[in-house]
């Protein structure tokens, strides 16, 4: 049984979260759109974390459609007319059978070594026809492609190779994301489809920002001195410095 890495964050996850929209939210919008999602559908946001995701299947569904989204900290997440806040673990919650026209979740199966009894919970949880969409990564592709110095792309692989530590040490599945379109599959899910996209992210951009964010909130557990620490942050916000991304995964399928 793993922990959530992040749990006891705080306010020090915002800058996490504003990343996490800043680069993801365009293509889960695209994706969630190219279902048809409209007027009247009831959805559920499963981790929905800083609410961003939440927030905009809001406005889509409104007037008559209806947002439940989820989380075990629900610090940020924000009761609207349409919109139900629930406090609410998925691994050991129940959720309603039969219930969504749409159920979405980023970056939360990742962490959960239950993921797959999750998954097909979250599959119970549609109405037949609706849809399941997962967006994930896999972390496996993470790689320097320049940076000032030779010294800067170890620090920044030392980084890269602590954190993934700990993530897995929590029960994270590292390459999660490349297994999504066959998770989906051997739920039993039809009109399975997916992507997977590694792009370069250069010092400052949102990318780099969250590699920034994440290794503030695992600080006390990075073995490194204050000063690779600060230079590890200053590479991360230095336009030299660009990284291959994690790989950003998504996939769909329905009921
Ligand atoms: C990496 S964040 C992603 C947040 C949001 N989905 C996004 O992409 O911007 C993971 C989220 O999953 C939530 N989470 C972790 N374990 C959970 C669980 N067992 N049940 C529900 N949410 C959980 C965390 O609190 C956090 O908000």
């Amino acid at each position: 049984m793993g922990t959530y890495l992040f749990g006891d964050a705080g306010e020090s996850l915002d800058p996490k979260f504003d990343a996490l929209s800043s680069l993801l939210d365009a293509g889960t919008f695209a994706r969630v759109e190219q279902l048809g999602v409209a007027d009247g559908w009831r959805c559920l946001e499963v981790g929905g974390g800083g609410g961003s995701v939440a927030n905009w299947l809001a406005d889509v569904v409104a007037p008559s459609g209806h947002v439940t989204v989820t989380d075990i900290d629900v610090a940020r997440l924000e009761e609207r007319d349409n919109v139900t806040v629930l406090e609410h673990d998925v691994v050991s919650n129940i959720l309603p059978g039969n219930a969504f026209d749409l159920v979405h979740a980023r970056l939360v199966l990742f962490h959960l070594p239950a993921r797959e009894a999750v998954l097909r919970k979250l599959r119970d949880s549609l109405r037949p026809g609706g849809w399941l969409v997962l967006d994930e990564f896999d972390c496996l592709p993470l790689d320097v492609l320049a940076a000032p110095g030779p010294d800067d792309v170890k620090l920044i692989m030392r980084v890269k190779n602590a954190l993934l530590t700990l993530l897995d040490q929590a029960g994270a599945e590292l390459a999660w994301g490349a297994r999504i379109e066959r998770a989906l599959l051997d739920a039993g899910l039809h009109d399975v489809s997916g992507s997977r996209e590694v792009r370069e992210w250069e010092g400052g951009s949102a990318g780099c920002r969250l590699l920034a964010a994440t290794a503030r909130l695992v600080r006390a557990k990075l073995p490194l001195t204050d000063a690779e620490f600060d230079r590890y942050l200053e590479l991360m916000a230095d336009p030299e410095t660009v990284v291959s991304s994690y790989a950003m995964c998504s996939a769909q399928g329905r009921r």
